[in-house]
């Protein structure tokens, strides 16, 4: 039973705030260092040597860019030539996730509509992110068509510190995007690691997990979403194509402490 209190509050008295619970574990986030295993060509643009991420634990950035009526009549042109820029687009198959018309993963060089959505996206992160501390590269920026029956797997961007998705043209009965909240495999081994072999000092957390979201899919629509998110689209039920732009955003650390992994999150000999 708690003791009562002969102490009385006057009614325009505030109530004690609760103490502050603070955490041991950094909700910013893990930095990890790691090398870029670039032979194939996954961050092109960017120098090996050069190529840094960091586990953000940022709640998802879900915003609708077309609020005005003159917003909406030049995103709609936008979006209209970035459906026309995927149509034509040679597919590039990615067995591993992606089972749709997918475009190369550097399709914002060819198209000035997916450059803009990479460019909108990078700037909404810009944002939030000191960069008294980081610095950001926006790394890539694709298309995506699904016609019914196509589908992506469960899947996260790994070491790329933040993915975005932006909804060009689709229906609300088109798949919506799937967001989980369980970590990726690859990324509990990277925090299991990291707990062993990090002398840094800097607190990893035993795992780390998202809120679950299923997003709506909206003409207009941007989601960005830390890198090591796991999302999914389902088969797509509708007739109506749903056609998205997607790609990645890196963070490093201006002064890096963290260790060196390669992509798959195996420590490479710098602990
Ligand atoms: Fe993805």
């Amino acid at each position: 039973m708690p003791t009562p209190t002969m102490s009385r509050r006057s009614p325009d008295q505030q109530r004690a705030k609760p103490k502050e619970i603070k955490k041991k574990v950094m909700t910013e986030g893990v930095i990890l260092e790691f090398v870029v295993d670039n032979k194939q060509g996954v961050m092109p643009d960017i120098p090996q040597s050069d190529y840094g991420s960091c586990i953000m634990n940022m709640p998802l950035i879900q915003h609708q860019l077309m609020t005005t009526d003159e917003d909406r009549a030049q995103i709609q042109q936008i979006n209209q030539r970035i459906k026309n820029d995927i149509d034509m687009a040679r597919r590039t198959d990615d067995a591993k996730n992606v089972s749709a018309h997918q475009t190369d993963f550097l399709f914002y060089k060819q198209s000035q509509g997916v450059n803009w959505v990479r460019q909108v996206a990078f700037s909404f992160v810009e944002r939030i992110i000191d960069l008294n501390r980081w610095k950001l590269y926006p790394v890539d920026g694709w298309g995506i068509r699904y016609q019914k029956g196509d589908r992506t797997k469960k899947h996260a961007h790994w070491p790329h510190s933040w993915a975005f998705v932006y909804f060009v043209d689709c229906g609300d009965d088109c798949s919506p995007l799937e967001i989980y909240s369980e970590p990726d495999p690859a990324i509990q081994q990277t925090l299991d690691l990291a707990r062993e072999h990090d002398k840094s000092g800097q607190a990893i957390p035993a795992s780390i997990s998202y809120q679950r979201h299923s997003i709506t899919p909206e003409p207009g629509k941007l989601c960005i979403f830390p890198g090591w998110v796991p999302h999914e689209v389902k088969e797509q039920q509708s007739d109506r194509a749903r056609y998205v732009v997607a790609g990645n955003i890196a963070q490093i650390a201006i002064q890096p402490q963290g260790i060196e992994v390669n992509v798959d999150g195996y420590i490479s000999g710098k602990a």
